[in-house]
């Protein structure tokens, strides 16, 4: 039950819609006060009377049931008890029923949710740089299908530019075949950094002549430059796969190169077009922003021209509800002009374009650099956190089966996490040693939280305890682990309208720490009575199955054992 929505159909406050209270409501910080309170300030202007004023006056009306059992006004707050029995009824009994579903919806209704995330570089490196769009978006892509939306996730590969024809002309003075066939990526930017080193003029000249030979359709520079773009995804798809990362679409820059043109005369038409020192511009000074670059003064199209004929295409192709671009902050303005020059196109859907922008990660051991060659790649800081887990797994628990695979679950979901925890905007230091801190908030704490969930049960059964549908008036800590897992299917719609995976990484955190609470103050196996044994193991496998579907939902495997 949604108790928001309850606890508002049951409040009149002069001209305030239902909606409007539900969202108010809180849970208080303090679980003495009530299970949910509603902030009466928030109101205060609206009904011109003083927030206490308010709370006396609802509480004296509020039509306390079985549901809500008492409801108390304090300090411009009205304080809610909900009954305890029936909340882990209900809780209990939607997570049983629903399992690995709980928490999900058909509030999407099936609508289309277009999520732009990753978008590689062909034949740059795959770096740090690139973690949080694509997990962010990875774990965007689960949410809204889990509430019933359907999400097409696309990767906007970087393929276009003349960056290839660099690649090209470093290839035929210096690469050699095999080298490259077996070097990958690493062997494609290393001749690419050695161009940007070493090239001369003559070098700059072939390169700006090898990338008109792409655009022109040039069999060889196009085979060439297909043969860089295979050795990128080959090595990126075997990222993907370890951060449980898919995509429905690949179309990237060069997809739109027939689809600019299209849009470049619309605008004409439309007389958005100027011309500014040989080039074309949208004018953006109305709106406080510097032109939007259409077509250089030598002809080439722009980032954003491919933006444009994009996002119609997106629109076109897929009729989306919304389209979000997840892509880091530096490229508010890039997004800001985009959406206003569709907007001024008159496209009415440009509303439902969202920048969902993100901050930097960085390591704690330093800044990265790109353009010297010094990158930190993706891959190293993958690897270096799984070989840790290892260490420190081997350690704690030198019985361990499969010591490799839960070492691979436990580093991924410790990257993963890292950037999934705080809110986007932040810029993270990620550290290896605190993302991988069993007594921290993080992934490997909610994992292990699961493991000692999963041992319990595995006990159980092996002692021949029977399930049962046992129900008991919980104390005060299986009430506050109950009232967590209640909140799940909220936290899930709060992520997704926020744009916000971290409300679901912390949703994890917190349910998992309300479970080893529990887990210390209330005996499971030892419990003093067969019903209470029965109802705290009822309480340990929900909380399993939703701590399961919270890390699921992030991207984040869940070892049985740790
Ligand atoms: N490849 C771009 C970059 O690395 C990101 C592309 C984002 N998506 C978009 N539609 N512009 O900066």
């Amino acid at each position: 039950m949604d108790y928001r929505a309850y606890i508002a159909a049951r409040i009149q406050a002069g001209g305030l819609s239902r909606e409007e209270i539900a969202e108010a409501i809180t849970v208080p910080p303090d679980p003495s006060l009530g299970d949910y309170a509603l902030p009466c300030f928030k109101f205060a202007k609206a009904l011109r009377k003083s927030p206490a004023a308010i709370a006396e006056e609802l509480a004296a009306q509020y039509p306390a049931d079985s549901v809500i059992e008492s409801v108390a006004a304090l300090n411009g707050y009205l304080n809610f008890r909900v009954n305890r029995a029936g909340l882990a009824e209900e809780t209990l009994l939607s997570i049983e029923k629903q399992g690995s579903e709980y928490g999900s919806s058909d509030m999407g209704g099936g609508k289309v949710v277009c999520i732009d995330y990753s978008s590689v570089n062909i034949a740059k490196p795959f770096h740090i740089g690139h973690l949080s769009t694509t997990v962010l978006g990875g774990s965007l892509y689960r949410i809204f299908n889990f509430l019933g939306y359907r999400a097409v996730g696309i990767n906007h590969l970087g393929d276009y530019g003349t960056q290839f024809g660099k690649l090209i002309a470093a290839y035929k003075h210096w690469g050699d075949r095999e080298e490259v066939q077996k070097g990958g990526i690493h062997a494609i930017n290393a001749l690419y950094v050695r161009f940007n080193n070493e090239a001369t003029e003559e070098m700059e000249r072939e390169a700006r002549e090898y990338f008109r030979l792409i655009e022109s359709g040039d069999a060889e520079a196009n085979a060439l430059f297909e043969w860089f773009k295979e050795l990128t995804l080959a090595y990126v798809e075997k990222i993907y796969e370890r951060l449980h990362i898919t995509f429905d679409s690949y179309a990237g820059e060069r997809f739109y190169t027939d689809k600019m043109q299209p849009v470049i005369d619309e605008l004409e038409e439309k007389g958005l077009l100027t011309e500014s020192q040989g080039a074309k511009i949208v004018d953006l000074e109305p709106y406080g922003m510097p032109p939007c670059l259409i077509l250089r003064s030598d002809g080439a199209s722009l980032y954003a021209t491919r933006d444009l004929a994009a996002a119609i295409y997106r629109k076109k192709t897929y009729d989306f509800e919304k389209c979000l671009y997840v892509v880091a902050y530096q490229q508010n303005l890039h997004f800001k002009q985009v959406f206003k020059v569709l907007e001024l196109m008159g496209k009415d859907w440009a509303k439902d374009l969202v920048h969902v922008a993100y901050g930097m990660v960085s390591l704690e051991e330093g800044a990265m650099s790109t353009r010297k060659g010094k990158v930190v790649w993706l891959e190293d800081v993958i690897s270096r956190c799984v070989e840790k887990a290892y260490t420190v797994i081997a350690e704690k628990n030198p019985s361990l089966e499969n010591k490799e695979r839960v070492a691979e679950q436990v580093g991924v979901g410790a990257v993963v996490f890292g950037a999934l925890y705080n809110n986007k905007i932040k810029d993270i230091v990620f550290s290896y040693d605190k993302a991988l801190n069993f007594d921290g908030e993080t992934s490997v704490y909610v994992q292990y939280t699961c493991a000692r969930a999963s041992s319990v049960l595995f006990k159980a059964r092996e002692a021949g305890i029977a399930r049962t549908d046992a129900l008991l008036p919980p104390c005060d800590a299986e009430f506050e682990l109950v009232k967590a897992l209640a909140a799940f299917p909220e936290c899930v719609v709060s992520a997704a309208k926020n744009y916000e995976p971290s409300v679901v990484a912390r949703f994890a955190v917190d349910a998992a720490q309300k479970f080893n609470k529990f887990y210390i103050e209330c005996k499971i196996l030892q419990a003093e009575t067969e019903a209470q044994r029965a109802f705290r193991l009822r309480l340990t496998e929900a909380t399993l199955t939703v701590l399961k579907n919270a890390l699921t939902l992030l991207g984040i495997g869940v070892p049985e054992k740790m």
